[in-house]
Parts: C-alpha cells; sequence; structure tokens
C-alpha cells in the first residue's frame, strides 16, 4: 500500500481538474478543519459555491485565513483546484513565510475518468471546456524533463496517475 509521509506541521496543496475527487481526498484523509476549500469560501463572501465573480475576495480570504493557520503551526489543506502557478504561488510563499514545508499532492487521472466525474455530478457539474482547460494546464505542469511543478519550491510532490492508487493511499503525518 502506498503510503506518504508529510511533515506536520505542513502545507498540503491537492492539485487538480474540477471533478478530480480533491475534495473527497481532502475529506478522507483531514480534519474538517483543517481543510481550506475555495468552494466554501465563495459561498462564504456571495452565498454560492459556484459564484466565478467570488473568486477575489474568496482567495484573498482563503490566504488571510492560511497564512494564520500555518504561522500557529497546524497542519492546512487547501482544496483548490491550483492547477496554474499564479494559483500556487501565494500558497508557498504563506508556508514560506511559516518556515513550513509545502508538499503537493497531484491528481493527474486519466481526462475520461476525470470528466465522467464532473458530468455524473449533482447538483453542480463544471463547464466540459473548463474542466478541458485544467486538465491541459495540469499536464503542461508536469511535461518535460523538468517539469515546472519541481522549480517552484515545494519540499515534496506525489503525482497520482491511477484511480486505485488514490484510494489505496495512506498519509502518515510525521511530527517535526
Ligand atoms: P470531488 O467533488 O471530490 O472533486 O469529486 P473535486 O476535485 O473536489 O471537484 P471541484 O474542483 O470541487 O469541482 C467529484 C465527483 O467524483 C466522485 C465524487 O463523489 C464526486 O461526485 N468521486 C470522487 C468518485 O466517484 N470517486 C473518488 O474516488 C473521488
Ligand atoms: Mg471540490
Amino acid at each position: 500500500m502506498a503510503e506518504i509521509v508529510i511533515a506536520d506541521p505542513s502545507l498540503v496543496v491537492v492539485i487538480g481538474a474540477a471533478g478530480s475527487g480533491k475534495s473527497t481526498f481532502a475529506a478522507r484523509h483531514f480534519a474538517p478543519e483543517e481543510i481550506l476549500s475555495s468552494d466554501r469560501f465563495r459561498e462564504l463572501v456571495s452565498g454560492d459555491e459556484a459564484d466565478q465573480g467570488a473568486t477575489r475576495a474568496a482567495f484573498g480570504r482563503l490566504h488571510r485565513e492560511l497564512g494564520r493557520r500555518l504561522a500557529a503551526g497546524r497542519t492546512t489543506l487547501v482544496d483548490a483546484t491550483s492547477v496554474e502557478s499564479s494559483a500556487r504561488r501565494p500558497l508557498l510563499a504563506a508556508a514560506a513565510a511559516a518556515g513550513l514545508p509545502a508538499v503537493a499532492i497531484v491528481l493527474d487521472l486519466p481526462s475520461a475518468t476525470v470528466l465522467a466525474r464532473n458530468a455524473a455530478r449533482r447538483p453542480r457539474v463544471v463547464d466540459e471546456a473548463i474542466v478541458r482547460r485544467h486538465l491541459a494546464r495540469l499536464r503542461a505542469a508536469l511535461e518535460g524533463p523538468e517539469p515546472a511543478l519541481w522549480r517552484e519550491g515545494f519540499a515534496d510532490i506525489l503525482v497520482l496517475r491511477d484511480p486505485v492508487e488514490v484510494d489505496r493511499l495512506t498519509i502518515r503525518r510525521q511530527p517535526s
């Protein structure tokens, strides 16, 4: 069984397209209070978790709360797509400011799996073109002999490509 060891405390960034299973993964391995979800912050600022117009304000709040939690030495998982380097940068900066390591867990599942999960989702189905854009951005960050993601400052990067692998993964926390 695959096991990953994460320093405790640390920042955990789950990276994946809409529908790749980030929230499911987060809920399985982390306590609710440890999870900062972009959808929850959208709901908080606008009353609607799908309100893309609330993105700026939602991430402003998420980044502030992340900074507070990491400064207090509390392990925190960020549940947002984070497929763009510009989205990851402020997260990495928050970890660096707190002197904590950042770990990336990448859900790089087959496009067909992600699209099928998104399509089957109720009540919220994300537009397929948006999911495809997420998948393309993610692949771009992972491609080549020296993937861009490797140069961003993560202490550890785990790329999961098989849904079975995701299901079997266990996470061990190493107090530090
Ligand atoms: P999630 O709702 O966990 O995806 O799963 P996500 O990455 O957080 O999506 P966004 O970014 O918030 O939009 C998407 C769908 O896939 C199913 C879930 O039940 C949900 O309906 N799913 C997830 C599985 O069937 N198996 C899994 O292992 C994970
Ligand atoms: Mg989610």
